[in-house]
């Protein structure tokens, strides 16, 4: 797939058929992730992929972020449907399949954590385009980590930082393609 096809075409998709995808797809795809640039050269990342029953449990514990999320949906005057929509996503992430959760280590140093924390958001968009390329849906989530020492403790990973998480498998439904803003992009000394 032409790479400015993928960036332009890839989608969050919120809804998912049961199979899973083969593991060797998946292999793939993460490691197409672990090539991704990282502040010096540190790749501060660990990446579970959940399916079967550790999927479950961990979906069943993410969900406890949606107490988190209706104040914010009401505050941000989100239609009520709209917000029906989410919960209804956040219960069981759409029937994923396979969860892909990216955890950071910690660091105190202030400059290092936005550097790792930037490092893991590269590691995303090159996970999220390689499951394009395969013809895999997935949505970056930062919503569950709303409760992100609730789902740290069950991966065993209490002093890491909760990235983001992605459910990933084969699409059930196109998903709308929501419109980018104008930007305003200065080109000095052309
Ligand atoms: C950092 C980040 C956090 C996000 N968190 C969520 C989330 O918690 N739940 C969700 O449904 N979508 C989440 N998204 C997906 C965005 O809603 C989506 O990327 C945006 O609406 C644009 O749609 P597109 O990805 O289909 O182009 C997140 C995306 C990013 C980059």
């Amino acid at each position: 797939m032409d790479l400015y096809e993928a960036i332009m075409n890839r989608r969050s998709h919120r809804f998912y058929k049961p199979e899973v995808p083969p593991k060797e797809v998946l292999e793939r795809v993460i490691n197409a992730a672990l090539w991704a640039p990282s502040g010096t050269n540190a790749q501060p990342w660990e990446i579970t992929v959940l399916t079967g029953r550790f999927r479950d449990e961990f979906v069943e514990r993410a969900a406890h972020c949606i107490a988190h999320m209706i104040p914010r949906l009401k505050a941000a005057n989100v239609p009520e449907k709209g917000q029906e929509l989410v919960i209804k996503f956040f219960k069981d992430l759409g029937g994923a399949p396979v969860v892909i959760a990216v955890t950071i280590f910690k660091t105190a140093d202030p400059g290092m954590m936005e550097a790792n924390i930037q490092s893991g958001a590269a590691l995303m968009q090159n996970l999220l385009l390689a499951a394009h390329a395969e013809g895999l849906g997935t949505c970056w989530m930062t919503g569950p980590n709303f409760v992100a020492v609730e789902l740290l403790d069950y991966l065993g990973k209490p002093d890491r930082h909760l990235l983001a998480i992605t459910p990933i498998g084969y699409s059930a439904k196109e998903p709308p393609v929501p419109p980018r803003k104008e930007r305003e992009v200065r080109w000095l000394g052309f």
